[in-house]
């Protein structure tokens, strides 16, 4: 039976072929007596209301996350408000912080295990629970591939941290504590209570990292009410947003608003110009193109600088700026800075978005409310803050962060009034953190404020899952001198909390090829960011040899496979410039419509 909610009537729920099908009375009633074993009963099972998952990524692993185990009873009682049911169940943890080798090889694995549960159960929409780093792609990737009705829901960021006075952001503290360490400035004791006063409260990351760029894009790009991603985890309005959320979904579930409905290539459009003016993460592009190859939307990494290098840097959170999560949701939030870039016609406005309505009419009325903290287009922090894409004789593309790069970066390296957009200098290559730790502080390597330092090794396939490895601080005797980053080249990623102005994502990666597995310590190496290249000043010949020599010797060495999946992710996954996502998994589009239902168990 079509079901009916009173404004509109669509095709039949999909859980109904588990909970009330005439024509398969055995499954049906198995599917349902295991369902009642814990009280639901057969009534609401066959009430034809929807079945509204709550994809639950919170646990005692993922503290980020954690807090969506309180706010699910919200998103509950939203659900049942609306006329529907929840059932909530776990997804594979991602924690960015404590996930050994790398958070960065679980996207995919968790991305995996979301497709099986959103095809293979009775659910007629999902609730994503999304916060930490990669849970968020990881869920919407597997939204988008499954593409059932499905909404995000932010647990939303910490409380500012604060030290003697003084802001202290999660992750970026952390680079500045250990230079500090470095230069003898703290001791380990103080050093520990620095780092871990950035960290006062349940929520994600409360500074510009990975986890606010991604939460904020999911709002961007339409998969979460607008206002979603700031407000604070402990805030009211984070209860208040759960509930609405969870009413929302049933209504989409009705209405049949799917993935395909809201992900257009002009909502990915927004997403970039948005991480632009936001300084969002470097793993930024990583995730959005993985999850557009899985909407089937065309985006390239070049994008990323068509599209979001000439957009200003609006909003001050560390690490290009000073302030944190509570100060960016008191200043009005991803709402705020579309509707700053709406006035200048940088916003595709008709963009679709889970509400029902366009981004265009959920922002129009948003005030910037603090404008030191979210700037007035007309006086950015920044002008062209978006990333660049390099490329040349070391690699195809790699990304560059420009909102990062200091007025020191820029006196040192980008001052000869002839070439005030290139520089040059003598490499000293790492093979791998383990190496770099190791090194890095040995007066032999001869590093000077001119060397470009080096990391491969550090790929989706070499790591294995790409590690944020790439950012490196100068070695000690720098330091003291007051020298506080070299340029950082890698096939690796970055931490978005890091605020090195690296060239990270090297596509492709030294194991797989790519010229970086040839670079040697001492080759000199020249950066053109007017040209957009990166090409080591070795002859064509000399590369041919040391090509060769490569090949003889088997390819670039990485270390052995530890997991089964490890194993399995190296032999499929793509490079990081194309979001490093499982080759065979790209074909599987739509499955929910394009592949029928699962076969009765
Ligand atoms: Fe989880 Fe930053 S470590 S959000
Ligand atoms: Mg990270």
């Amino acid at each position: 039976m079509p079901c009916r909610d009173g404004r509109n009537i669509v095709k039949k729920l999909r859980s109904r072929a588990w909970f009330d099908n005439p024509d398969n009375i055995d499954m049906t009633a198995l599917y349902l007596e295991r369902h009642m074993n814990h009280g639901i009963t057969r009534e609401e099972l066959q009430s034809g209301k929807p079945i509204i998952g709550i994809a639950q990524s919170g646990s005692d692993l993922n503290p980020c996350n954690r807090h969506h185990i309180i706010l699910a009873q919200r998103i509950r009682e939203g659900i049942r408000e609306a006329g529907g049911i929840a059932f909530e169940f776990p997804v594979h943890p991602i924690h960015e912080n404590s996930k050994r080798p790398t958070a960065g090889l679980d996207r995919n694995l968790a991305y995996l295990g979301l497709v099986e549960i959103l095809y293979g159960y009775p659910l007629d929409g999902v609730v994503l629970t999304i916060g930490c780093d990669k849970t968020t792609p990881a869920m919407l990737m597997a939204a988008a591939t499954v593409n059932i009705p499905a909404i995000a829901f932010s647990v939303g960021p910490m409380l500012n941290g604060w030290f003697k006075g003084k802001r202290t952001g999660s992750g970026t503290i952390l680079w500045k504590a250990r230079e500090m360490l470095a230069a003898g400035e703290i001791k380990n004791e103080e050093f520990i209570e620095l780092v871990a006063s950035s960290a006062p409260s349940v929520g994600y990351c409360n500074t510009m990292g990975t986890a606010t760029t991604m939460n904020s894009l999911a709002e961007a790009i339409g998969m979460q009410l607008p206002g979603s991603a700031a407000i604070p985890a402990p805030h009211k309005d984070r209860a208040a947003m759960a509930w609405r959320t969870g009413k929302r979904i049933v209504d989409m579930a009705h209405e049949d608003l799917k993935p395909s409905d809201i992900l257009t290539r002009e909502n990915f459009l927004n997403a970039i110009v948005v991480n632009s003016a936001i300084g969002g993460s470097s793993n930024a592009p990583i995730h959005i193109n993985a999850l557009a190859r899985h909407m089937g939307v065309e985006l390239s990494i070049d994008d990323w600088q068509t599209h979001g290098h000439h957009i200003p840097l609006l909003v001050n959170l560390q690490p290009a700026g000073e302030y944190l999560g509570e100060d960016y949701h008191r200043a009005g939030g991803v709402p705020a800075v579309v509707n700053e870039l709406m006035k200048k016609g940088l916003i595709h406005e008709d963009a679709p978005t889970v509400n029902g309505r366009t981004l265009g009419q959920n922002c129009r009325e948003t005030p910037i409310l603090d404008h030191d903290v979210i700037r007035p287009f007309d006086l950015p922090l920044q002008s062209e803050a978006g990333f660049l894409i390099l490329r040349g004789n070391l690699f195809d593309n790699a990304v560059m962060k420009t909102s990062v790069i200091s007025q020191e970066f820029r006196g040192r390296y980008l001052s000869n009034p002839d070439d005030p957009d290139a520089f040059e200098g003598r490499a000293v290559v790492f093979d791998g953190p383990e190496d770099y730790h190791t090194r890095i502080d040995d007066p032999a390597l001869g590093i000077d404020e001119y060397t470009l330092l080096f990391m491969r090794g550090a790929g989706p396939i070499g790591f294995p899952g790409a590690a944020e490895v790439v950012n490196m601080r100068p070695p000690d005797y720098l330091i003291k001198r007051g020298i506080h980053a070299l340029p950082c080249i890698g096939d690796g990623r970055q931490s978005g909390t890091s605020g090195s102005p690296s060239i990270l994502n090297a596509s492709p990666e030294a194991a797989a090829g790519g010229n970086l597995a040839i670079l040697q310590t001492g080759d000199r190496v020249r950066i053109d960011l007017k040209a957009g290249t990166v090409d080591m000043l070795v002859s064509d010949d000399e590369i041919g040899r040391r090509r060769a020599g490569l090949e003889a010797a088997g390819g670039y060495p990485y270390p052995d496979h530890q997991t089964p999946w490890q194993e399995i992710q190296r032999g499929m996954v793509s490079q990081l410039g194309d979001g490093a996502v499982l080759k065979p998994a790209v074909k599987y589009q739509r499955i929910a419509q394009t592949r029928g239902l699962p076969r009765d168990n």
